[in-house]
């Protein structure tokens, strides 16, 4: 190759990168709501259980890829077998449609950031309501009526494109150098968050609400499939966006002690999280006088209506805090949304070995256009329909594929070896069982039991054509993925 490879700064550099991609949005609105619905406090066991025999062990094994490699999924997972090209390829495809509606989420907080100086959004909790679903969005009714474009939403999206943009353009070591303010700011708010939540009457009724624990629930399938989802979803794994920013690391980097300390880092942070959302809420169902589980919406809503419906119910500062609710989001999120442009462009440029100054822009330009159907009346829609396919189905089809390749074409005790000779903490052969039994077993489940409820019921309350949509996009994102993997490179 004719330069040398980019490099991280330092090692915690990359450590910042990794913790600042695997915490999102997806800590803030989707843990703390997962866990109620799951269980409460019993949830943390399953969830535990997740991250130690399929979250550790798959990201020990995507930073073993990447950083062995030293090349993003594509070229990496073709260096390991030539016929596997293509898995990589079906991460990075997979992970751009996420960023062009992660990006839309983003947009949203952006606008939500701008009306909270004013608290445009009204005062009662119908008002926030028809503020996110009326004027804001302005909901169609349904997927099949795009409407028109929403003008503030499509200025909030080329906001956010412009943030990944000036984030990615110096490089990874100038990212090396961001990722420490997107990842330290959240967490300075979050602290302020916990306090100012846990200070309010009524917080204690969330708490109990948060963490009561239900034991009867680890019975139940479901809650070991949330578990697992969750634990995937939040630590960004199968999307190709450890192995490429493993693959920035020189090639002797602890490889154990680097997943330990990412997983470990997200996952408190997401139990940080919850105590100032739950705690938030308790307030808000006593002022309201009404029970916690009446204002505990799950997702979106959370965010967008019912938390800034309990800012706006604080006595003093309540402007503050929604600016602070909505820059922690953004802050959480921009490096989240960063880490899924980096594979696309990194894959790009390791394959034909385009210059990276020409391939950043065009992929956050057509990342760009390609989030505009999101800006439309349904677009809020559209969202949900394209996180549920690509998140349930591509998500745990590439973990998979990763598993199968790793644990049975490449070998597991082979990589094993490797990951041993860098780490200081030993991985045993337990690592190999995870690789080649558990987690492809988890995974697979998961896949066949998502596919069954599908046919049997569709996704949510969409119209059945829409399921169509996600599996053919699924299948076209595959088909793309033979294709990119059939062209020839310019690199060898
Ligand atoms: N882990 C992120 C979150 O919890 O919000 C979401 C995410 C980021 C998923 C990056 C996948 C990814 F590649």
């Amino acid at each position: 190759m004719a330069e040398a490879r980019e490099r991280w700064g330092s090692r915690s550099s990359f450590v910042f990168a990794a913790v600042g991609a695997a915490i999102g949005l997806g800590n803030v609105w989707r843990f703390p709501y997962i866990t109620y619905q799951n269980g409460g406090g019993a949830f943390l066991i399953p969830y535990l259980i997740a991250l130690i025999t399929a979250g550790i062990p798959l990201m020990i094994l995507e930073y073993a890829i990447g950083q062995k490699m030293q090349s993003s999924p594509p070229t990496a997972l073709r260096k390991i077998w030539s016929k596997a090209e293509w898995i990589g390829w079906f991460a990075v495809v997979l992970v751009f449609v996420l960023s062009t509606y992660y990006a839309t989420i983003m947009a949203w907080c952006v606008n939500y950031l701008y009306y909270s100086f004013t608290q445009a959004w009204g005062t009662t909790g119908t008002e926030i309501s028809n503020f996110f679903n009326q004027t804001l969005l302005d909901k169609s009714g349904s997927p099949g009526i795009l409407g028109g474009i929403q003008l503030p939403v499509l200025i909030g999206l080329a906001i956010t494109w412009l943030l990944i943009y000036l984030c990615l353009f110096k490089g990874v070591k100038t990212l090396g150098k961001i990722v420490y303010f997107t990842v330290g700011i959240p967490w300075l708010i979050l602290i302020v968050m916990v306090i100012r939540g846990l200070t309010l009457p009524g917080a204690i009724n969330g708490l109990n609400f948060y963490l009561t624990p239900d034991f009867s629930v680890l019975l139940s399938p479901k809650v070991w499939l949330a578990a697992y989802g969750q634990i995937f979803f939040t630590l960004s794994l199968a999307m190709g966006t450890l192995i490429v920013y493993a693959s920035y690391l020189p090639k002797n980097s602890d490889i154990a002690a680097n997943a330990f300390m990412t997983s470990l880092a997200n996952c408190g942070t997401a139990f940080f999280a919850g105590f100032a959302v739950f705690s938030t809420l308790g307030y808000l169902a006593q002022s309201m006088g009404v029970g916690v589980p009446e204002v505990a919406t799950s997702g979106l809503g959370l965010a967008f209506v019912t938390y800034p419906a309990a800012i706006n119910l604080l006595p003093v500062a309540g402007v503050l805090f929604g600016a602070l609710f909505f820059l922690l989001l953004l802050t959480l999120g921009i490096d989240s949304a960063f880490s899924q442009v980096e594979p696309v462009v990194g894959s790009i440029v390791d394959k034909w070995g385009f210059n990276k100054k020409w391939v950043l822009p065009a992929v956050v330009g057509f990342g760009f256009l390609m989030g505009i159907p999101y800006t439309t009346r349904a677009g809020f829609y559209w969202v949900d329909i394209m996180d549920h396919f690509v998140c349930t189905y591509g998500l745990t089809l590439v973990g998979l594929l990763e598993c199968i390749v790793i644990g049975y074409v490449f070998g597991a005790p082979k990589v094993r070896k490797y990951i041993n000779s860098v780490s200081d903490v030993r991985i045993g052969p337990w690592w190999d069982v995870f690789i080649k039994i558990v987690t492809p077993i988890v995974l697979g489940v998961s896949f066949i039991f998502e596919l069954i409820t599908l046919i049997r019921k569709g996704y949510g309350n969409y119209p059945i054509w829409t399921a169509f949509t996600g599996i053919g996009l699924i299948v076209i994102l595959l088909i793309l993925s033979f294709i990119l993997s059939k062209r020839k490179g310019g690199n060898p």
